[in-house]
């Protein structure tokens, strides 16, 4: 663990700004520096120049327009324009799956084009995307080809551990701060960057920095994984997961954390970030088979809540279903992966009437699931009106507190399926609600 240097503010850019790329850009402004957040999106930086969100996460818009403000904070379409005026250049576009599971690094690999045909000098080039080992390799080489006169420059891992919903938090008072160098002045520039943030530092080779992203999210799926296997065991004896869970996590050695059984985890990150894994230890000969289980649970986990559905309302055909929450996770409208898009096409293949509900990402769900006849969406007291049953995909505060008496009223038949463990057992099945959770009876 090294100290950090002092902080007076770097220029820096940061290529692509959606969820990381905008924390990032946001979060560094906020601790003095002058940056530039670039996207190729147009309209994202258009409505950015006028100070607008383009994603929901809390607190940002206001640190958003502050920086504005202040001058430390500005927007660009343009790599070209941003690189020149930049001693930083953070690399944070999006790293997709391939269909095979792979880490679609084309957008990674443009952006270091494009910054190597705009550089007049020394510039640190940052992967902020998360990436497989051996990337800052091959950005190395791309930027050394286009670099036409061989100006120098050196290639950083620093990858991202924010979580959507707490991404200010996560940023400017992370666990830790990992850095990938090879040289000393980037890594003297890297502590400058990082100087007002107070955290420990960990700076090794980039493969190393890399692999410690890959690493920790697949080891949080795993954990996530191995609780939902568990509960599927406590549910059939008669034993209560989250007993099971808090008593584990009491266990310094394991933690309470990423122990909560559900319908299995969701988002940009995990689902991919854990293929991408696999694919990268199959690449170098090696059959990840723990992750490859850690996946395959996860696949079939979400699944678990038609089973309960049709324990109680028999047929799905026909019947109304409410569905609570819709994004991968509270506190974010942020859809991609969330297991409530695979259990809404579940519902409608088999002809339910379905009503949904999200305090933030019901406009993002109707772009993906399109017109559907069967489709609808509402508040959510509206939603539960004459429903044979209400499903709870995601644990958005708003739901802990709802009048579920009310809520009882309102339905037609009361078959709570409670996919995130939200409510206690007994307190629903008290006022009248035929309820379900995950791995508790
Ligand atoms: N979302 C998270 O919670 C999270 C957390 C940690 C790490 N990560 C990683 O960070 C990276 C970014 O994730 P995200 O969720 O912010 O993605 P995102 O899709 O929200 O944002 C990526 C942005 O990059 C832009 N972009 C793509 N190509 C570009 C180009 N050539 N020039 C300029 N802009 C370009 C896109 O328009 C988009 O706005 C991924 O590798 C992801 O795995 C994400």
């Amino acid at each position: 663990m090294k100290k950090k240097g002092s902080s007076k503010g770097v220029r820096i850019a940061i290529v692509g700004s959606g969820y990381v790329g905008l924390v990032s850009g946001i979060c560094f402004a906020e601790i003095g520096h002058s940056v530039i957040c670039v996207d190729n999106n147009k309209e994202k930086i258009k409505k950015l120049k006028k100070g607008l969100m383009p994603i929901y996460e809390p607190g940002l818009d206001k640190l958003l327009k502050k920086n504005m403000k202040n001058g430390r904070l500005k927007f660009s379409d343009s790599v070209k324009k941003a690189v020149p005026v930049s001693d930083a250049i953070f690399i944070a576009v999006n790293t997709p799956p391939r269909p095979d599971g792979s880490c679609d690094l084309q957008y990674v690999e443009a952006v270091s084009r494009e910054v190597a045909l705009s550089m007049n000098g020394y510039k640190v080039i940052v992967e902020k995307s998360t990436v497989p080992a051996s990337t800052g390799q091959k950005i190395k080489q791309t930027v050394k080809i286009y670099n036409k006169k061989n100006l120098p420059f050196d290639v950083v891992s620093n990858p991202e551990f924010l979580r959507e919903g707490k991404a200010i938090g996560d940023f400017l008072k992370p666990d830790r701060i990992v850095i990938g160098v090879e040289s000393k002045k980037a890594e003297e520039l890297m502590h400058r960057i990082y100087a007002p943030v107070k955290a420990p530092l960990i700076v090794t080779n980039t493969e190393t920095s890399e692999l410690i992203k890959h690493a920790s999210n697949s080891f949080l799926a795993t954990k996530i994984s191995f609780i939902n296997a568990v509960a599927n065991i406590a549910e059939r004896v008669g034993a209560d997961i989250k007993d099971i869970s808090l008593a584990m996590g009491l266990d310094k050695r394991i933690g309470g954390r990423f122990l909560d059984a559900g319908i299995g985890f969701g988002g940009s990150c995990f689902p991919k970030d854990v293929l991408a894994f696999i694919h990268m230890a199959h690449e170098e000969g090696i059959d990840f088979k723990l992750l490859k289980e850690v996946y395959g649970i996860n696949e079939s986990q979400r699944m678990t809540v038609i089973d309960k559905l049709k324990d109680i309302v028999w047929n799905i055909e026909g019947k109304k279903i409410a569905v609570w929450g819709l994004a991968f996770k509270p506190d974010t409208d942020d859809l991609r992966n969330a297991p409530a898009i695979d259990i809404v096409r579940e519902l409608l293949k088999f002809n339910a009437q379905v009503c949904v509900y999200d305090p933030v990402a019901m406009d993002g769900f109707k772009k993906i699931l399109g017109k559907e006849k069967n489709l609808k969406y509402a508040q959510a007291m509206t939603a539960v009106k004459g429903a044979d049953a209400l499903m709870l995909l995601t644990e958005w505060e708003e739901f802990s507190k709802a009048d579920m008496k009310k809520v009882k009223s309102l339905m037609r038949v009361p078959a709570l399926i409670d996919g995130r463990n939200l409510y206690d057992p007994a307190k629903m099945k008290k006022l009248g609600f035929l309820y379900r959770g995950v791995g508790r009876v």
